[in-house]
């Protein structure tokens, strides 16, 4: 099943923030509620940011009834505007929304403008299941029997339409008949390792270990994992942005001569940007203080206390083994492969 979908004039979604303990749909007929759906997380991780950046923007020119293409024209760039504020680091979300707009710009009329909008939109989702396949393919080869493999975040079927990135990868070589361990970072402060990962990996029937984030230390230390992967969200010149936590498990993998591979799209690579150019968003402080599931409201900190809450950290290239891609592995020198593998200028 797919994470995020099209129905009836409306987006309906995976509501992440209810898992492991509920599988719900979510239904979103307005822009502003998708809005609310991105900001809160219930729908996350780059690749389906992508499709729902793309969406969104279809789901604009249904909203309500207009007077003609201009009026709608000016609603869809509108509305493009306050979809892009929803997130700042993911790059795939703009990719997603800009790439409806330009689409939707080009009807001429109402019904051509939706028409066009919800074709495109559609097609970037078909495109992320299909790239998604491609990457766990090509990935799949760097693994073999015996391998265990430390994760963080999310970067499965949840965190894309279908399959996913990383995850799609240890999914592919297990599909392969590689046997494998994988040990999921619980990935704190929103615990997409915990409460995403594992129960991905459990529900395909994959060896999954739960550790908490202080733990990949010594589980590397003691030979426990021999590979790391990851996801992105977003690909600049010198560096990967992906979940807090990233960056620590690239310095102890290089510490202890463990390969770190990153697998994304196309879609995540930001080339003509560097790390000082990219916004890491700064989550609210209650994702720290209080506890977030069921016990929304308990405290788990003083009240009052300082709190710094980024979401995302930034892992140099150089700690960077090789990049998984639907169009190939990617190796260092990246500043020539990577141009030259994505044909980007
Ligand atoms: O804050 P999130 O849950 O949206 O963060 C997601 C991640 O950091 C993922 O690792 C990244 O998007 C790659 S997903 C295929």
């Amino acid at each position: 099943m797919r994470t995020i979908f099209w129905e009836d004039d409306a987006v309906r979604l995976v509501d992440q923030t209810k898992l492991p303990d509920r599988f719900e749909i979510l239904t979103c007929r307005t822009v502003e509620e998708l809005g609310e759906a991105i900001r809160t997380l219930a729908v996350r991780g780059a690749p389906a940011l992508e499709a729902a950046g793309g969406y969104g923007v279809a789901l604009a020119t249904f909203e309500r009834e207009f007077e003609n293409g201009e009026e709608l024209k000016m609603h869809v760039k509108e509305r493009a505007e306050y979809l892009a504020s929803t997130r700042p680091t993911a790059v795939n979300l703009f990719v997603g929304i800009e790439r409806v707009v330009k689409r939707a710009l080009e009807g001429r009329n109402v019904d051509e403008i939706r028409k066009f909008a919800l074709n495109e939109a559609q097609k970037i989702a078909d495109e992320d299941v299909e790239r998604n396949m491609k990457m766990g393919q090509i990935g799949a080869d760097l693994f073999e029997n015996g391998d265990s493999i430390l994760t963080i975040c999310n970067t499965g079927s949840l965190a894309t339409v279908y399959w996913g990135t990383a995850l799609g990868v240890i999914r592919s070589a297990v599909r392969n008949g590689v046997e494998l361990k994988v040990f999921a970072c619980e990935t704190r402060p929103l615990n997409q390792g915990s409460r995403l990962t594992a129960w991905e990996l459990m529900r395909d029937g994959i060896d999954v270990t739960l550790i908490a984030d202080s733990m990949a230390g010594i589980v590397m230390q003691r030979g426990m994992v021999n590979k790391v992967i990851v996801g992105a969200d977003r690909i600049v010149r010198d560096a990967v942005f992906n979940k807090i936590g990233t960056y620590t498990l690239s310095v102890l993998a290089k510490e202890h001569g463990i390969p770190f591979y990153v697998a994304a799209p196309k879609t995540t690579f930001d080339w003509n940007s560097k790390a000082s150019d990219v916004v890491v968003e700064e989550r609210n402080r209650e994702e720290l203080v209080y506890c977030h599931t069921k016990c929304r409201k308990t405290l788990i900190a003083p009240e009052n206390v300082r709190v710094y809450n980024p979401a995302f950290d930034s892992t140099p290239l150089e700690n960077v083994t090789a990049i998984i891609t639907e169009h190939g592995i990617i190796y260092p020198p990246y500043s020539k492969n990577v141009p030259e593998i994505l044909n980007l200028s």
